[in-house]
């Protein structure tokens, strides 16, 4: 059971996606997708769980659910190789979150270092949606649902696969071996872990304003990457400059490829060259912007042509997703039946339990 190789993740549709979404997770994806080296793979759009903190502003959930679905088909995430499903639809999610919640402590929640901080994001105080608070359990039936292994996400969501293989062992221990604990899926590139926003702020956010998004038009992106944070310390081009914490470089770092200098720069042979010609004083940020936003446009290009043909037909979108939640729905039923046969709550398909009950009464 266990040596099946079961991919899923997802996405909350509270926004187009971005490059940080891209390097962070959805490149792996499809990478993963085009090896073949799996036995299944699902991705979804987890509107459900956008809702637990948009539940007054559902028409910005429903907005994204198709931009998100844009999104991943532009990167080249195909339907016709793994399944795309929208949470919502699928109800066998919900109705394994409720079994669940009977498997973890209020101050296991509260300890969850994500919803520590997404809390404190918030503003919540002491008005925390339940449903929120209780997100991860939800997640953790996402990712049970369909007996996933491998979840490939962003460093933040390290404590959501902690709390659902928790989750797992404990619903094992008690009701005998049904679900399968997962595994999380890390960028192995540090840059990718956590892709700083282009004012250089720890992470890209579109509250902030400080996202470079898939969707973006070459203008867009020319305009952001001109503006983009570098070293408040390299004023003149004579100047030493710093690399860590420049925005050009750790956006080098997580999308620069050796043959991007014999094609674009061939001054240099490789990063590290250019990075110590910057060390050392004598080159400008502006050159080393033009050289990130041809990079950014050799991998965004393909991206935006491929959204264009897909924008032509949304009804055609839709149908995708539709049939992706038929798919989705067939694989976590049949996951929800073994669990209530596991936790005893299977009273009709129980022949033995009804002999059982009918010699009870029989024999008084
Ligand atoms: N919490 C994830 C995010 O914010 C989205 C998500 C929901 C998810 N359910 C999941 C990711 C299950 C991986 C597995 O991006």
């Amino acid at each position: 059971m266990a040596s099946k190789k079961i991919y899923l993740t997802g996405d909350r549709p509270t926004g187009r996606l971005h490059i940080g979404h891209y390097v962070g997770s959805l490149r792996r994806r499809v990478e993963i997708q085009n090896s073949g080296d799996f036995d299944k793979m699902f991705v979804f759009i987890a509107d459900a769980q956008a809702l637990t903190d948009n539940i007054d502003n559902p028409e910005k959930v429903r907005q994204n659910v198709i931009e998100v679905a844009l999104d991943y088909l532009s990167v080249g995430l195909d339907p016709e190789k793994i399944t795309i499903f929208i949470q919502s639809q699928v109800p066998e999610l919900t109705e394994l979150s409720f079994y669940f919640m009977d498997l973890v402590t209020v101050s296991r929640l509260q300890r969850n270092p994500t919803v520590k901080t997404e809390i404190a994001m918030r503003n919540f105080e002491t008005s925390i949606p339940v449903g929120f608070f209780t997100y991860p359990i939800s997640q953790a039936a996402d990712i049970t649902a369909f007996k996933a292994t491998h979840i490939p996400v962003g460093e933040d969501q390290k404590p959501m696969i902690e709390q659902a293989t928790e989750i797992v062992r404990k619903f094992n221990s008690i009701y005998g071996e049904t679900l399968v604990e997962p595994d999380v899926v890390l960028p192995d590139n540090a840059a990718c872990l956590r892709l700083p926003g282009t004012d250089g702020k720890a992470k890209m956010s579109k509250s902030l304003g400080n996202c470079i998004y898939l969707s973006d038009t070459a203008e867009e992106l020319h305009k952001k990457v001109m503006s983009m944070y570098t070293d408040p310390l390299h004023i003149n081009v004579a100047d030493p400059g710093h690399v860590e914490g420049n925005c050009v470089f750790t956006y080098l770092d997580a999308f620069c490829k050796d043959s991007d200098f014999a094609e674009f720069w061939p001054d240099y042979s490789n990063l590290d060259e250019l990075k110590d010609h910057y060390r050392r004083g004598g080159l400008g940020d502006v050159k080393c912007k033009k050289f990130l936003e041809k990079i950014l446009n050799r991998e965004l290009e393909p991206i935006r042509e491929r959204r264009k043909q897909f924008e032509k037909d949304i009804p055609a979108v839709y149908e995708m997703l539709k049939k992706g939640c038929e798919e989705a729905r067939a694989a976590a039923g049949a996951t929800l039946e073994e669990v209530k046969r596991a936790m005893k709550i299977n009273y009709f398909d129980d022949e033995a339990l009804i002999r059982e009950q009918s010699v009870k009464y029989s024999q008084q």
